[in-house]
């Protein structure tokens, strides 16, 4: 049966291991999986503007023998003038994969419902899955194995990188810490699938709203922008609440000696992470943008490999 990767616990623990591993493979061996060869065409649209993710899923898609068909929203008919399920009958007539990266989960649900090919969340409001493949691939090149290891993020806890880091990291069997003012946690319902999943791999969830507690002892420190795209009317409101989740060289002290410091990036030096962390010693933040090209290549083949007919 196709399957889809909407969410970070639509693989398996065992599933995102093997994902996981194939990247690694790719990294070192980068045109070893060609299952786009023909070539087959993978279709990518934007609602949001993207860097990391236009370029690594075009530069991927290549990489794995097809062609990359990137379209801004704005400019297709999608949404505005024709539905989602019409959409995406018509684009598996044509494509082997279709990528998006939109505003609400569950346009990208209707996608997967309406289509016999498999679609990739590029980020939504919700989750960004292919973000934290990449992420636990940096980990995982630091740390080797990431059962029993601390992730903690600080932040704006109810955004997408921040439910996502909550499932990937759980299905990982890290043990995650969200430290999120009160009013910004975390989705009680992700909260509790993240919970259920950590139970069957060995880790655990925290959520706090200290900073501080989050960071203690971690292996990996990770934020993002306090103000997601979409939230920009939001902006004085948000900068107002996040003053005290900035990671700091104090809060970086907080974690193991060995830590590591992630950000999806963009980033905003000054607001949630200071130059002397994201510019300084810990921070991993270069590679874990180019592994976004060889985590998302893992994926789309793997997904391949399981498409329907
Ligand atoms: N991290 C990330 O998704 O970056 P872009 O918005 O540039 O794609
Ligand atoms: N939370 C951020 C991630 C950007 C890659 C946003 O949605 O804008």
């Amino acid at each position: 049966m196709t399957r889809h990767f909407l969410r970070d616990d639509d693989l398996s623990p065992a599933e995102q291991a093997e994902v996981l591993d194939l990247a690694l493979r790719l990294k070192a061996d980068r045109f070893a999986e060609r299952p786009l060869e023909g070539p087959q065409t993978v279709a990518v649209f934007f609602d949001k503007t993207s860097t990391r993710t236009r370029v690594s899923f075009s530069v991927g898609i290549a990489d794995l023998g097809g062609v990359p068909l990137i379209t801004a929203s704005g400019d297709s008919q999608l949404g505005a003038k024709e539905s989602i399920a019409d959409t995406a009958r018509v684009l598996e007539r044509m494509v082997a994969a279709i990528v998006w990266r939109t505003f609400a989960q569950s346009g990208l649900e209707e996608m997967a419902a309406g289509t016999t090919v498999p679609v990739v969340n590029a980020l939504s409001d919700d989750f960004h899955p292919c973000q934290l493949l990449a992420d636990l691939l940096t980990a995982k090149e630091r740390f080797g194995d990431l059962g029993g290891r601390t992730l903690a993020y600080v932040g704006d806890g109810a955004n997408n990188m921040a439910h996502s880091y909550l499932l990937a990291g759980a299905t990982a069997g890290m043990h995650v810490r969200i430290g999120a003012p009160a009013d910004y946690a975390p989705r009680a319902d992700i909260v509790e699938d993240a919970r259920r999943i950590a139970e069957q791999t060995g880790g655990s969830v925290l959520v706090t709203t200290s900073a501080a507690e989050a960071a203690r002892g971690a292996h990996v420190v990770a934020t993002d922008t306090w103000v997601s795209m979409g939230q920009e009317d939001e902006k004085a409101q948000r900068l107002a609440v996040f003053g005290d989740y900035g990671v700091d060289d104090e809060l970086m002290a907080e974690a193991s000696d060995d830590a590591i410091f992630l950000h999806c990036l963009p980033a905003y030096r000054g607001y949630e992470v200071e130059a002397s962390v994201i510019d300084g010693p810990a921070s991993v933040v270069w590679d874990e943008a180019e592994n976004r090209l060889h985590a998302q290549k893992a994926l789309l083949a793997w997904l391949l490999a399981r498409k329907d007919g």
